[in-house]
Protein backbone atom coordinates (compact mmCIF):
# COMPACT_ATOMS: atom_id res chain seq x y z
CA UNK A 1 0.00 0.00 0.00
CA UNK A 2 0.91 3.46 -0.77
CA UNK A 3 1.60 6.21 1.57
CA UNK A 4 0.10 9.51 1.18
CA UNK A 5 3.54 11.25 1.73
CA UNK A 6 4.92 8.80 -1.41
CA UNK A 7 1.60 9.32 -3.28
CA UNK A 8 2.33 13.26 -3.22
CA UNK A 9 5.96 12.77 -3.85
CA UNK A 10 5.34 10.58 -6.86
CA UNK A 11 2.82 12.60 -8.24
CA UNK A 12 5.82 15.37 -7.91
CA UNK A 13 7.50 13.37 -9.84
CA UNK A 14 5.08 12.95 -12.58
CA UNK A 15 4.16 16.30 -12.79
CA UNK A 16 8.17 17.35 -12.73
CA UNK A 17 8.23 14.58 -15.90
CA UNK A 18 5.15 15.92 -17.70
CA UNK A 19 6.25 19.75 -17.18
CA UNK A 20 9.81 19.37 -18.46
CA UNK A 21 12.86 19.85 -16.15
CA UNK A 22 15.22 21.74 -16.90
CA UNK A 23 17.65 21.53 -14.10
CA UNK A 24 21.01 20.24 -14.59
CA UNK A 25 20.97 20.47 -18.07
CA UNK A 26 23.91 19.65 -20.50
CA UNK A 27 24.58 22.42 -22.61
CA UNK A 28 27.33 22.91 -25.37
CA UNK A 29 28.23 26.56 -26.01
CA UNK A 30 30.15 26.64 -29.29
CA UNK A 31 32.43 29.98 -28.93
CA UNK A 32 34.67 29.62 -31.80
CA UNK A 33 35.17 33.63 -33.25
CA UNK A 34 38.36 34.40 -32.72
CA UNK A 35 37.54 38.46 -30.90
CA UNK A 36 38.12 38.60 -27.49
CA UNK A 37 35.54 40.42 -27.24
CA UNK A 38 32.94 37.99 -28.16
CA UNK A 39 34.26 35.35 -26.07
CA UNK A 40 33.64 37.68 -22.80
CA UNK A 41 30.00 38.07 -23.79
CA UNK A 42 29.58 34.52 -24.27
CA UNK A 43 31.54 33.25 -21.25
CA UNK A 44 29.66 35.56 -19.03
CA UNK A 45 26.76 34.00 -20.46
CA UNK A 46 27.69 30.32 -19.66
CA UNK A 47 28.76 31.06 -16.91
CA UNK A 48 25.26 32.11 -15.32
CA UNK A 49 24.49 28.46 -16.59
CA UNK A 50 26.97 26.88 -14.67
CA UNK A 51 26.15 29.19 -11.11
CA UNK A 52 23.13 27.55 -11.46
CA UNK A 53 23.76 24.02 -11.70
CA UNK A 54 24.23 23.46 -15.32
CA UNK A 55 27.15 21.50 -16.99
CA UNK A 56 28.51 23.16 -19.47
CA UNK A 57 31.29 22.00 -22.23
CA UNK A 58 32.43 25.10 -24.79
CA UNK A 59 34.56 24.94 -27.76
CA UNK A 60 36.64 27.57 -28.48
CA UNK A 61 39.76 28.91 -30.64
CA UNK A 62 40.85 31.67 -27.62
CA UNK A 63 41.25 31.19 -24.00
CA UNK A 64 38.83 32.73 -22.01
CA UNK A 65 39.15 35.03 -19.46
CA UNK A 66 35.71 34.79 -17.93
CA UNK A 67 35.13 30.97 -17.01
CA UNK A 68 33.55 28.90 -14.01
CA UNK A 69 34.83 25.56 -12.59
CA UNK A 70 32.05 23.47 -13.54
CA UNK A 71 32.62 25.01 -17.21
CA UNK A 72 34.37 22.16 -19.55
CA UNK A 73 36.69 24.36 -21.95
CA UNK A 74 37.79 22.26 -25.30
CA UNK A 75 40.50 24.69 -26.72
CA UNK A 76 41.43 24.20 -30.41
CA UNK A 77 43.78 26.98 -29.97
CA UNK A 78 45.65 28.91 -32.88
CA UNK A 79 48.68 27.68 -34.39
CA UNK A 80 51.38 30.31 -33.39
CA UNK A 81 52.03 31.02 -37.25
CA UNK A 82 48.28 31.57 -36.95
CA UNK A 83 48.36 33.80 -34.07
CA UNK A 84 50.86 36.04 -35.99
CA UNK A 85 48.99 36.41 -38.70
CA UNK A 86 46.09 37.61 -36.64
CA UNK A 87 47.75 39.88 -34.48
CA UNK A 88 50.08 41.52 -38.15
CA UNK A 89 46.73 42.45 -39.94
CA UNK A 90 45.38 43.71 -36.78
CA UNK A 91 48.36 46.06 -36.92
CA UNK A 92 47.84 46.36 -40.42
CA UNK A 93 43.88 47.43 -40.12
CA UNK A 94 44.89 49.64 -37.16
CA UNK A 95 47.07 51.56 -39.27
CA UNK A 96 43.85 52.52 -41.55
CA UNK A 97 41.36 55.12 -41.75
CA UNK A 98 38.23 52.97 -41.13
CA UNK A 99 35.15 55.18 -40.81
CA UNK A 100 33.29 53.93 -43.92
CA UNK A 101 32.12 50.68 -42.67
CA UNK A 102 31.37 49.72 -45.89
CA UNK A 103 35.00 50.16 -46.86
CA UNK A 104 36.13 48.78 -43.90
CA UNK A 105 33.93 45.80 -43.95
CA UNK A 106 35.39 44.94 -47.41
CA UNK A 107 39.15 45.96 -46.03
CA UNK A 108 38.16 43.27 -43.35
CA UNK A 109 37.04 40.89 -45.85
CA UNK A 110 40.67 38.89 -45.79
CA UNK A 111 40.93 38.74 -41.56
CA UNK A 112 37.29 37.29 -41.62
CA UNK A 113 37.52 35.46 -44.50
CA UNK A 114 40.74 33.08 -42.33
CA UNK A 115 38.29 33.63 -39.03
CA UNK A 116 35.30 32.21 -41.00
CA UNK A 117 37.84 29.31 -41.82
CA UNK A 118 39.48 28.79 -38.65
CA UNK A 119 35.61 28.44 -37.44
CA UNK A 120 35.00 25.59 -39.39
CA UNK A 121 38.22 23.74 -38.96
CA UNK A 122 37.61 24.09 -35.04
CA UNK A 123 34.22 22.01 -35.81
CA UNK A 124 36.21 19.15 -37.81
CA UNK A 125 38.77 19.01 -34.79
CA UNK A 126 38.51 15.44 -33.92
CA UNK A 127 37.86 16.34 -29.92
CA UNK A 128 35.09 18.72 -31.24
CA UNK A 129 33.30 15.80 -33.15
CA UNK A 130 34.24 13.33 -30.51
CA UNK A 131 30.89 15.95 -29.52
CA UNK A 132 28.12 13.84 -31.49
CA UNK A 133 30.63 11.07 -32.45
CA UNK A 134 30.43 9.99 -29.01
CA UNK A 135 27.29 8.21 -28.32
CA UNK A 136 27.75 8.58 -24.44
CA UNK A 137 27.31 12.55 -24.74
CA UNK A 138 24.08 14.03 -24.69
CA UNK A 139 22.92 17.37 -24.80
CA UNK A 140 20.05 19.35 -23.95
CA UNK A 141 20.63 22.17 -25.65
CA UNK A 142 23.51 24.18 -27.74
CA UNK A 143 24.60 27.81 -27.89
CA UNK A 144 26.15 28.99 -31.01
CA UNK A 145 28.33 31.82 -31.05
CA UNK A 146 27.37 34.15 -34.18
CA UNK A 147 30.12 35.19 -36.72
CA UNK A 148 28.76 35.33 -39.81
CA UNK A 149 28.74 31.13 -39.08
CA UNK A 150 25.62 30.09 -40.09
CA UNK A 151 27.07 26.69 -40.88
CA UNK A 152 27.91 26.13 -37.18
CA UNK A 153 23.95 25.83 -36.50
CA UNK A 154 24.12 22.76 -38.41
CA UNK A 155 26.26 21.39 -35.00
CA UNK A 156 22.72 20.61 -33.08
CA UNK A 157 21.15 18.67 -35.65
CA UNK A 158 24.51 16.59 -34.99
CA UNK A 159 24.38 16.40 -31.16
CA UNK A 160 20.19 16.00 -31.74
CA UNK A 161 19.16 19.02 -29.27
CA UNK A 162 17.49 22.54 -29.85
CA UNK A 163 20.45 25.35 -30.66
CA UNK A 164 19.99 29.06 -29.45
CA UNK A 165 22.66 31.80 -31.13
CA UNK A 166 24.85 34.26 -28.78
CA UNK A 167 24.96 37.28 -31.26
CA UNK A 168 27.56 40.04 -29.63
CA UNK A 169 25.29 42.81 -31.57
CA UNK A 170 21.78 44.23 -31.80
CA UNK A 171 19.23 42.87 -34.24
CA UNK A 172 20.22 43.48 -37.31
CA UNK A 173 20.22 42.62 -41.13
CA UNK A 174 22.71 39.30 -40.75
CA UNK A 175 20.94 37.86 -37.94
CA UNK A 176 17.15 39.24 -38.48
CA UNK A 177 16.59 36.39 -41.13
CA UNK A 178 17.40 33.31 -38.61
CA UNK A 179 14.26 34.40 -36.58
CA UNK A 180 12.23 36.17 -39.12
CA UNK A 181 12.60 39.40 -36.99
CA UNK A 182 11.69 42.10 -39.10
CA UNK A 183 13.63 44.76 -41.21
CA UNK A 184 11.58 48.13 -41.17
CA UNK A 185 14.33 49.95 -43.01
CA UNK A 186 11.59 52.91 -42.91
CA UNK A 187 12.04 53.82 -39.58
CA UNK A 188 14.49 51.51 -38.12
CA UNK A 189 17.91 53.31 -38.62
CA UNK A 190 20.76 51.56 -39.63
CA UNK A 191 23.60 50.76 -36.79
CA UNK A 192 25.66 54.18 -37.87
CA UNK A 193 22.92 56.05 -37.60
CA UNK A 194 20.01 57.33 -35.20
CA UNK A 195 16.77 59.56 -35.34
CA UNK A 196 15.93 62.54 -32.96
CA UNK A 197 13.75 62.11 -30.34
CA UNK A 198 10.05 62.76 -31.68
CA UNK A 199 11.00 62.72 -34.90
CA UNK A 200 10.68 60.71 -37.71
CA UNK A 201 13.16 59.52 -40.51
CA UNK A 202 13.68 62.32 -43.13
CA UNK A 203 14.37 61.09 -46.87
CA UNK A 204 18.46 61.36 -46.75
CA UNK A 205 18.19 59.20 -43.67
CA UNK A 206 15.56 56.78 -44.97
CA UNK A 207 17.88 56.90 -48.95
CA UNK A 208 21.09 56.36 -46.62
CA UNK A 209 19.43 53.46 -44.90
CA UNK A 210 18.24 51.45 -47.75
CA UNK A 211 21.34 52.06 -49.70
CA UNK A 212 23.07 50.41 -46.74
CA UNK A 213 20.42 47.30 -46.49
CA UNK A 214 21.30 46.54 -50.23
CA UNK A 215 24.98 46.64 -49.47
CA UNK A 216 23.77 44.20 -46.40
CA UNK A 217 21.92 42.32 -48.60
CA UNK A 218 24.77 41.69 -51.19
CA UNK A 219 27.19 40.94 -48.39
CA UNK A 220 24.40 38.29 -46.67
CA UNK A 221 24.24 36.85 -50.14
CA UNK A 222 28.44 35.99 -49.85
CA UNK A 223 28.53 35.12 -46.46
CA UNK A 224 25.66 32.62 -46.82
CA UNK A 225 27.21 31.23 -50.21
CA UNK A 226 30.16 30.87 -48.17
CA UNK A 227 28.46 29.49 -45.11
CA UNK A 228 26.62 26.73 -47.69
CA UNK A 229 30.04 25.35 -49.04
CA UNK A 230 31.51 25.03 -45.08
CA UNK A 231 28.07 23.35 -44.08
CA UNK A 232 28.92 20.34 -46.48
CA UNK A 233 32.94 20.85 -45.54
CA UNK A 234 32.31 20.44 -41.99
CA UNK A 235 29.31 17.47 -41.63
CA UNK A 236 30.66 15.74 -44.77
CA UNK A 237 28.14 13.90 -47.43
CA UNK A 238 25.74 12.54 -44.22
CA UNK A 239 22.82 11.80 -45.15
CA UNK A 240 21.09 12.74 -42.22
CA UNK A 241 21.49 16.62 -42.45
CA UNK A 242 19.00 18.93 -43.44
CA UNK A 243 19.66 20.55 -46.78
CA UNK A 244 21.56 23.69 -46.04
CA UNK A 245 18.04 26.10 -45.94
CA UNK A 246 16.12 24.04 -44.01
CA UNK A 247 18.92 23.86 -41.43
CA UNK A 248 18.61 27.80 -41.07
CA UNK A 249 15.12 27.49 -39.95
CA UNK A 250 15.36 25.70 -37.06
CA UNK A 251 16.72 28.54 -34.63
CA UNK A 252 14.73 28.09 -31.30
CA UNK A 253 15.80 31.85 -29.90
CA UNK A 254 18.43 34.95 -30.68
CA UNK A 255 20.00 36.49 -27.67
CA UNK A 256 21.47 39.91 -28.88
CA UNK A 257 23.94 42.30 -27.13
CA UNK A 258 21.82 45.02 -26.77
CA UNK A 259 18.62 47.34 -24.87
CA UNK A 260 16.84 49.10 -26.95
CA UNK A 261 14.45 50.74 -24.07
CA UNK A 262 18.49 52.54 -22.95
CA UNK A 263 20.22 52.25 -26.05
CA UNK A 264 17.72 52.32 -29.05
CA UNK A 265 17.17 51.81 -31.46
CA UNK A 266 12.98 51.85 -30.71
CA UNK A 267 12.09 48.80 -33.05
CA UNK A 268 9.49 46.10 -33.28
CA UNK A 269 11.25 42.50 -32.43
CA UNK A 270 9.71 38.97 -32.42
CA UNK A 271 9.45 37.17 -29.40
CA UNK A 272 12.06 34.86 -30.12
CA UNK A 273 14.48 37.78 -29.98
CA UNK A 274 15.87 38.08 -26.31
CA UNK A 275 17.77 40.80 -25.06
CA UNK A 276 20.86 40.30 -22.74
CA UNK A 277 22.79 43.80 -23.20
CA UNK A 278 25.26 44.14 -20.49
CA UNK A 279 25.90 40.00 -19.52
CA UNK A 280 29.10 41.12 -19.27
CA UNK A 281 29.16 43.28 -16.43
CA UNK A 282 28.71 42.01 -13.02
CA UNK A 283 25.98 42.94 -10.86
CA UNK A 284 28.31 43.56 -7.91
CA UNK A 285 32.15 44.66 -8.56
CA UNK A 286 35.07 42.73 -7.24
CA UNK A 287 37.85 43.60 -4.87
CA UNK A 288 40.43 45.19 -6.98
CA UNK A 289 43.93 44.07 -6.22
CA UNK A 290 45.67 45.88 -3.30
CA UNK A 291 47.84 47.93 -6.24
CA UNK A 292 45.17 49.38 -7.86
CA UNK A 293 42.76 49.93 -4.95
CA UNK A 294 45.44 51.59 -3.33
CA UNK A 295 46.42 53.88 -6.13
CA UNK A 296 42.69 54.73 -6.59
CA UNK A 297 41.56 55.14 -3.49
CA UNK A 298 44.59 57.83 -2.95
CA UNK A 299 43.56 59.53 -6.44
CA UNK A 300 42.51 62.79 -4.01
CA UNK A 301 41.80 64.82 -7.74
CA UNK A 302 39.79 61.76 -9.60
CA UNK A 303 41.39 59.12 -11.88
CA UNK A 304 41.35 58.02 -15.69
CA UNK A 305 41.58 54.51 -16.70
CA UNK A 306 43.28 54.07 -20.25
CA UNK A 307 42.71 50.97 -22.16
CA UNK A 308 43.15 50.50 -25.59
CA UNK A 309 41.46 47.20 -25.64
CA UNK A 310 42.68 43.47 -26.11
CA UNK A 311 43.24 43.55 -29.96
CA UNK A 312 45.82 46.37 -30.29
CA UNK A 313 48.38 46.22 -28.09
CA UNK A 314 50.73 48.99 -27.62
CA UNK A 315 53.93 47.48 -29.75
CA UNK A 316 51.01 48.45 -32.50
CA UNK A 317 51.20 52.29 -31.40
CA UNK A 318 53.47 54.32 -33.29
CA UNK A 319 55.32 55.10 -30.96
CA UNK A 320 55.28 58.93 -31.45
CA UNK A 321 51.48 58.75 -30.88
CA UNK A 322 52.68 56.84 -27.34
CA UNK A 323 55.11 59.51 -26.95
CA UNK A 324 52.12 62.44 -27.44
CA UNK A 325 49.68 60.69 -25.01
CA UNK A 326 52.47 60.30 -21.82
CA UNK A 327 53.53 64.01 -22.42
CA UNK A 328 50.02 64.66 -21.85
CA UNK A 329 48.62 61.91 -19.36
CA UNK A 330 52.11 63.13 -16.82
CA UNK A 331 50.94 66.15 -16.92
CA UNK A 332 47.66 66.08 -14.93
CA UNK A 333 46.60 66.39 -11.87
CA UNK A 334 44.54 63.12 -12.37
CA UNK A 335 45.84 59.57 -11.78
CA UNK A 336 46.13 57.65 -14.68
CA UNK A 337 45.85 53.41 -14.91
CA UNK A 338 46.79 52.43 -18.63
CA UNK A 339 47.03 49.30 -19.96
CA UNK A 340 50.30 48.66 -21.39
CA UNK A 341 51.11 44.76 -21.89
CA UNK A 342 55.20 45.45 -22.45
CA UNK A 343 56.23 46.15 -18.49
CA UNK A 344 60.09 46.02 -19.31
CA UNK A 345 59.20 49.57 -22.07
CA UNK A 346 56.61 51.51 -20.55
CA UNK A 347 56.32 55.19 -22.49
CA UNK A 348 57.69 56.75 -19.40
CA UNK A 349 58.07 57.03 -15.67
CA UNK A 350 55.60 59.40 -13.61
CA UNK A 351 54.00 59.52 -10.08
CA UNK A 352 50.84 59.71 -11.30
CA UNK A 353 50.65 56.85 -13.80
CA UNK A 354 50.24 53.08 -13.25
CA UNK A 355 50.93 50.66 -15.70
CA UNK A 356 49.04 47.35 -15.83
CA UNK A 357 49.35 44.34 -18.28
CA UNK A 358 45.95 42.82 -17.36
CA UNK A 359 43.04 45.07 -15.84
CA UNK A 360 39.66 44.27 -14.63
CA UNK A 361 38.06 46.80 -16.35
CA UNK A 362 34.28 46.49 -15.01
CA UNK A 363 35.69 46.55 -11.67
CA UNK A 364 37.94 49.76 -11.84
CA UNK A 365 34.83 52.00 -13.77
CA UNK A 366 33.03 50.70 -10.81
CA UNK A 367 35.39 52.97 -8.64
CA UNK A 368 33.72 56.05 -7.62
CA UNK A 369 37.37 58.07 -8.38
CA UNK A 370 37.29 57.07 -11.86
CA UNK A 371 35.93 60.40 -13.67
CA UNK A 372 37.40 59.33 -17.08
CA UNK A 373 37.73 56.13 -19.66
CA UNK A 374 40.17 56.83 -22.43
CA UNK A 375 39.05 53.66 -25.00
CA UNK A 376 39.56 52.48 -28.03
CA UNK A 377 35.76 52.34 -28.88
CA UNK A 378 35.09 48.61 -28.34
CA UNK A 379 31.27 47.75 -27.57
CA UNK A 380 31.96 45.79 -24.36
CA UNK A 381 33.73 48.86 -23.25
CA UNK A 382 31.73 51.39 -23.69
CA UNK A 383 28.85 49.39 -22.33
CA UNK A 384 30.96 49.22 -19.43
CA UNK A 385 31.26 52.52 -19.02
CA UNK A 386 27.66 53.31 -19.49
CA UNK A 387 26.83 50.64 -17.29
CA UNK A 388 29.11 52.81 -14.38
CA UNK A 389 28.03 56.15 -15.75
CA UNK A 390 31.80 56.77 -16.80
CA UNK A 391 32.25 59.81 -19.80
CA UNK A 392 34.74 59.03 -21.92
CA UNK A 393 37.27 59.99 -24.79
CA UNK A 394 37.04 57.36 -27.39
CA UNK A 395 40.12 57.02 -30.18
CA UNK A 396 39.03 54.44 -32.27
CA UNK A 397 41.12 51.80 -34.14
CA UNK A 398 39.28 49.96 -37.01
CA UNK A 399 36.18 47.69 -37.65
CA UNK A 400 33.30 48.81 -35.56
CA UNK A 401 34.87 50.68 -33.25
CA UNK A 402 34.69 54.49 -35.02
CA UNK A 403 30.47 54.33 -35.33
CA UNK A 404 30.71 52.88 -31.86
CA UNK A 405 32.72 56.08 -31.47
CA UNK A 406 30.25 58.53 -33.29
CA UNK A 407 27.26 57.03 -31.56
CA UNK A 408 28.63 57.49 -28.08
CA UNK A 409 29.88 61.31 -29.00
CA UNK A 410 26.00 62.01 -30.52
CA UNK A 411 24.75 60.69 -27.03
CA UNK A 412 26.71 63.38 -25.28
CA UNK A 413 29.08 60.67 -23.16
CA UNK A 414 31.95 62.28 -24.28
CA UNK A 415 34.25 63.11 -27.37
CA UNK A 416 36.55 60.85 -29.84
CA UNK A 417 39.81 61.64 -31.84
CA UNK A 418 41.54 59.45 -34.28
CA UNK A 419 43.99 57.47 -32.73
CA UNK A 420 45.73 57.87 -36.13
CA UNK A 421 46.59 61.55 -36.44
CA UNK A 422 46.44 62.17 -32.64
CA UNK A 423 48.24 65.24 -31.82
CA UNK A 424 49.24 66.63 -27.98
CA UNK A 425 46.75 69.71 -28.26
CA UNK A 426 43.39 68.21 -29.22
CA UNK A 427 44.14 65.46 -26.60
CA UNK A 428 44.50 67.52 -23.98
CA UNK A 429 41.66 69.71 -24.68
CA UNK A 430 39.61 66.70 -24.89
CA UNK A 431 40.43 65.39 -21.81
CA UNK A 432 39.98 68.56 -20.17
CA UNK A 433 36.92 69.40 -21.89
CA UNK A 434 35.26 66.13 -20.47
CA UNK A 435 36.86 66.67 -16.95
CA UNK A 436 35.72 70.11 -16.24
CA UNK A 437 32.20 70.30 -18.06
CA UNK A 438 29.87 68.28 -15.70
CA UNK A 439 27.37 67.75 -18.82
CA UNK A 440 29.04 64.76 -20.39
CA UNK A 441 28.71 63.04 -16.65
CA UNK A 442 25.72 63.91 -16.04
CA UNK A 443 24.13 62.37 -19.40
CA UNK A 444 26.34 59.31 -19.19
CA UNK A 445 24.92 59.04 -15.53
CA UNK A 446 20.75 59.47 -16.60
CA UNK A 447 22.26 56.81 -19.23
CA UNK A 448 23.46 54.35 -16.66
CA UNK A 449 19.82 54.73 -14.40
CA UNK A 450 17.74 53.99 -17.48
CA UNK A 451 20.58 51.08 -18.70
CA UNK A 452 20.07 49.49 -15.44
CA UNK A 453 15.86 49.52 -14.74
CA UNK A 454 14.81 46.25 -15.84
CA UNK A 455 12.22 43.79 -15.63
CA UNK A 456 14.72 41.13 -15.30
CA UNK A 457 18.60 41.66 -15.40
CA UNK A 458 19.73 40.63 -18.30
CA UNK A 459 21.54 37.46 -16.19
CA UNK A 460 18.21 36.71 -15.25
CA UNK A 461 16.68 37.07 -18.20
CA UNK A 462 19.64 34.76 -20.16
CA UNK A 463 19.18 31.90 -17.54
CA UNK A 464 15.01 32.15 -18.10
CA UNK A 465 14.95 31.57 -21.36
CA UNK A 466 17.32 29.05 -21.85
CA UNK A 467 15.79 26.82 -19.33
CA UNK A 468 12.70 27.75 -21.08
CA UNK A 469 14.01 26.39 -24.27
CA UNK A 470 15.56 23.35 -22.78
CA UNK A 471 12.32 22.72 -20.81
CA UNK A 472 9.54 22.92 -24.16
CA UNK A 473 12.85 20.90 -26.43
CA UNK A 474 13.09 24.14 -28.44
CA UNK A 475 10.38 27.18 -29.34
CA UNK A 476 9.07 26.13 -32.84
CA UNK A 477 6.18 27.63 -31.26
CA UNK A 478 7.55 31.00 -31.25
CA UNK A 479 8.74 30.98 -34.71
CA UNK A 480 7.60 33.96 -36.83
CA UNK A 481 5.81 32.41 -40.46
CA UNK A 482 8.09 35.27 -42.14
CA UNK A 483 11.09 32.22 -42.26
CA UNK A 484 8.58 30.15 -44.45
CA UNK A 485 7.80 32.96 -46.87
CA UNK A 486 9.75 34.38 -49.78
CA UNK A 487 10.34 38.03 -51.00
CA UNK A 488 7.42 38.54 -52.77
CA UNK A 489 5.25 36.91 -50.42
CA UNK A 490 6.37 38.64 -47.30
CA UNK A 491 5.86 42.06 -49.40
CA UNK A 492 2.43 41.22 -49.96
CA UNK A 493 3.40 42.33 -54.01
CA UNK A 494 1.34 39.69 -55.26
CA UNK A 495 -1.65 41.34 -53.21
CA UNK A 496 -0.49 44.77 -54.61
CA UNK A 497 0.11 43.23 -58.36
CA UNK A 498 -3.42 41.99 -58.26
CA UNK A 499 -5.29 45.33 -56.84
CA UNK A 500 -3.14 46.91 -59.76
CA UNK A 501 -4.58 43.94 -62.13
CA UNK A 502 -8.42 44.50 -60.47
CA UNK A 503 -8.03 48.54 -60.64
CA UNK A 504 -6.99 48.50 -64.82
CA UNK A 505 -9.54 45.50 -65.65
CA UNK A 506 -12.22 48.20 -63.90
CA UNK A 507 -10.48 51.23 -65.96
CA UNK A 508 -10.58 49.33 -68.99
CA UNK A 509 -14.07 47.91 -68.29
CA UNK A 510 -15.14 51.55 -67.36
CA UNK A 511 -13.37 52.87 -70.85
CA UNK A 512 -15.55 50.13 -72.73
CA UNK A 513 -18.95 50.70 -71.41
CA UNK A 514 -18.54 54.47 -71.55
CA UNK A 515 -17.79 54.22 -75.17
CA UNK A 516 -20.46 51.62 -75.90
CA UNK A 517 -23.21 54.13 -74.56
CA UNK A 518 -22.03 56.99 -76.10
CA UNK A 519 -22.13 55.00 -79.55
CA UNK A 520 -25.37 53.22 -78.35
CA UNK A 521 -27.49 56.49 -77.38
CA UNK A 522 -25.51 59.81 -77.50
CA UNK A 523 -23.60 59.03 -81.77
CA UNK A 524 -26.43 57.87 -83.03
CA UNK A 525 -28.09 60.94 -84.35
CA UNK A 526 -24.51 61.46 -86.23
CA UNK A 527 -24.63 58.14 -87.75
CA UNK A 528 -28.01 59.20 -89.29
CA UNK A 529 -26.44 62.30 -90.37
CA UNK A 530 -23.71 60.77 -92.03
CA UNK A 531 -26.21 57.94 -93.72
C1 LIG B 1 29.53 22.24 -9.82
O1 LIG B 1 28.61 21.20 -10.03
C2 LIG B 1 28.45 20.31 -8.94
C3 LIG B 1 27.56 19.16 -9.37
O2 LIG B 1 26.52 19.61 -10.21
C4 LIG B 1 27.88 21.11 -7.76
O3 LIG B 1 27.71 20.27 -6.65
C5 LIG B 1 28.83 22.25 -7.42
O4 LIG B 1 28.27 23.07 -6.41
C6 LIG B 1 29.13 23.11 -8.64
N1 LIG B 1 30.19 24.03 -8.34
C7 LIG B 1 30.02 25.35 -8.40
C8 LIG B 1 31.23 26.17 -8.08
O5 LIG B 1 28.97 25.89 -8.73
C1 LIG C 1 28.96 17.02 -18.36
O1 LIG C 1 29.17 17.07 -19.77
C2 LIG C 1 30.29 16.33 -20.21
C3 LIG C 1 30.45 16.56 -21.69
O2 LIG C 1 29.37 16.06 -22.38
C4 LIG C 1 30.10 14.86 -19.88
O3 LIG C 1 31.23 14.13 -20.26
C5 LIG C 1 29.85 14.70 -18.39
O4 LIG C 1 29.55 13.36 -18.11
C6 LIG C 1 28.71 15.59 -17.95
N1 LIG C 1 28.58 15.53 -16.50
C7 LIG C 1 27.40 15.26 -15.92
C8 LIG C 1 27.41 15.28 -14.43
O5 LIG C 1 26.38 15.05 -16.56
C1 LIG D 1 15.25 21.13 -35.78
O1 LIG D 1 15.61 20.95 -34.42
C2 LIG D 1 15.01 19.83 -33.78
C3 LIG D 1 15.47 19.84 -32.34
O2 LIG D 1 15.02 20.97 -31.69
C4 LIG D 1 15.40 18.55 -34.50
O3 LIG D 1 14.74 17.47 -33.92
C5 LIG D 1 15.04 18.67 -35.98
O4 LIG D 1 15.50 17.53 -36.66
C6 LIG D 1 15.66 19.90 -36.58
N1 LIG D 1 15.26 20.04 -37.98
C7 LIG D 1 16.10 20.42 -38.94
C8 LIG D 1 15.54 20.51 -40.31
O5 LIG D 1 17.26 20.72 -38.72
C1 LIG E 1 46.67 54.94 0.23
O1 LIG E 1 47.90 54.28 0.12
C2 LIG E 1 48.39 53.69 1.30
C3 LIG E 1 49.71 53.03 1.02
O2 LIG E 1 50.40 53.69 0.01
C4 LIG E 1 47.42 52.65 1.82
O3 LIG E 1 47.86 52.14 3.05
C5 LIG E 1 46.05 53.28 1.99
O4 LIG E 1 45.11 52.27 2.32
C6 LIG E 1 45.61 53.96 0.72
N1 LIG E 1 44.33 54.60 0.90
C7 LIG E 1 43.20 54.16 0.31
C8 LIG E 1 41.96 54.94 0.59
O5 LIG E 1 43.19 53.18 -0.43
Amino acid sequence: MVLPAEKILLLAIAIGALMGSSQGANILGLFTSISPSHLIIQMSAVKVLAENGHNVTVVTVLKPVVNHKNITVIQVPLSREEAQIMSDKIGVMSKNDNSNMALSLLRMSEQMDFMIRKTAETLMNDRVRDLYLNRGNKFDLVLSGYFMNDYQLGFAKKVNAPVIVVATMPPNQLLNPLIGNPLEVAYVPSISDSVEKGKGMSFRQRLAGYSSSLFFEIFNFVTQRRSKKLYKKVYGNDPNMPEYSEMLKNTSLVFFSSHAASEGPIRPNVPSAIEIGGIQIKDKPDPLPQTIAEFLGNATNGAILLSLGSNVQGKHLNPETVVKMFNVLSKLKERVIWKWEDQENTPGKSANILYSKWLPQDDILAHPNIKLFINHAGKGGITESQYHGKPMLSLPVFGDQPRNANAMVKSGFGLTLSLLTLEEQPFQEAILEILSNPQYAERVKSFSTLYRDRPMTARQSFLYWTEYVIRHHGAAHLQSPLLHMNFIAANNIDIYFLIFVILISVLVLIKFLVKFIYRRFISKPKKVKTN
